[in-house]
Formats: C-alpha cells, sequence, structure tokens
C-alpha cells in the first residue's frame, strides 16, 4: 500500500515523466519513448491492448470512441505531430486555459491510480491509431496466451 502511494504521489509531482516506467510500458526507444507493437493482422501487445482498454475507461468520454473526438480534441490527429513529452506532460497535469473546444477543461490524470501509471500504454494505443496501424475498435492481444488470464 504505502509503496504505491508513494510512487502515485512522486509520479503526480513530476512535470515531465519521460522516465517513469509505467507498469507496462516495457518496449521504449532509445529516448525512453513508449513504442507499441501492432502486428500485420491488427494484433498487439498487451502494453498496447491496456492503453486501448484505459483510453476508453475515461479519455474517450471528452474525446471520442477510438480517439476520433468528440467535446474535446482528435488526439489521433493531434498525436500525428505531438510529441511523447507534450502529451504527458499535457495528460499528467491537464490544461488549464480552455482554449481547443468548448467541451470542458482537461483534467490532469498524473494522480489518478487508475489512469496515471498507464499514461504510457494510452500513448502507445493513440500513437498507433495516429500512425494508421490500427484500426477503429478493440482490438487483439497477439501475447493473451502466455499471460494465462
Ligand atoms: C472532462 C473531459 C476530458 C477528459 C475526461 C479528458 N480530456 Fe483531454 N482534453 C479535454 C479538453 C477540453 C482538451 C482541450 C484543452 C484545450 O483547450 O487546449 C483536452 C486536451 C487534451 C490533449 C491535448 C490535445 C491537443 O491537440 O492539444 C491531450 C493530449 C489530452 N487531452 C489527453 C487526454 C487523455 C490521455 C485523457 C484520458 C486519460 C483525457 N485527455 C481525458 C478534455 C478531457
Amino acid at each position: 500500500m504505502m509503496p504505491h502511494l508513494l510512487a502515485t504521489a512522486m509520479f503526480a509531482g513530476a512535470m515531465i515523466v519521460a522516465t517513469v516506467s509505467a507498469p507496462l510500458a516495457d518496449e521504449g526507444d532509445d529516448d525512453g519513448v513508449p513504442q507499441y507493437v501492432v502486428k500485420d493482422d491488427g494484433s498487439v501487445n498487451k502494453a498496447t491492448y491496456q492503453g486501448y482498454r484505459r483510453y476508453h475507461m475515461e479519455c474517450h468520454r471528452c474525446h471520442g470512441a477510438d480517439g476520433l473526438g468528440h467535446l474535446a480534441p482528435d488526439l489521433v490527429n493531434s498525436l500525428k505531430t505531438m510529441d511523447y513529452e507534450t502529451f504527458m506532460e499535457i495528460a499528467v497535469n491537464g490544461v488549464e486555459a480552455n482554449i481547443k473546444s468548448t467541451g470542458g477543461v482537461m483534467p490532469g490524470f498524473g494522480a489518478n491510480p487508475n489512469l496515471g501509471p498507464y499514461l504510457d500504454n494510452i500513448y502507445m494505443y493513440l500513437k498507433a491509431r495516429a500512425d494508421g496501424k490500427l484500426a477503429p475498435g478493440r482490438p487483439d492481444r497477439f501475447d493473451r496466451e502466455e499471460l494465462n488470464f
């Protein structure tokens, strides 16, 4: 309990969290940017699948199903140009001025235990969508069998 709370508090305090290791963000490039894995058949690794699930727990109610925008900006489009650090800064800390939409403010999710540790996974999922590698809808997971649940 205690170490987890501490880790969450530290996560919330970090402005730029490039070095935070989210539970399933095991695929990072040399700069620590999490990398999705999508096979030719459209199936994804567990970390990217986790991002799909976590995105649709919360973000979708403002940003729309499949990341395509609703009250808040289309994040599939945003991630075509937005880098990982900027994404994390916004996802962790939120946006104070509501300039891009009338859908309300963008809250920060860094301190949310259901989302804060999974923002890397959400990034992977949205980046795969932005790169045109992943179709809308629930992806299959190619590593499901190894995981035993
Ligand atoms: C209560 C509604 C709401 C929820 C829930 C929400 N957002 Fe947002 N988000 C917004 C709004 C509104 C903006 C636009 C802020 C502005 O005016 O710049 C935004 C902007 C963003 C941006 C910047 C987009 C750009 O192109 O500038 C990112 C990235 C983002 N949100 C990620 C997320 C993620 C990841 C989640 C889920 C963990 C999430 N948001 C959940 C409302 C929301």
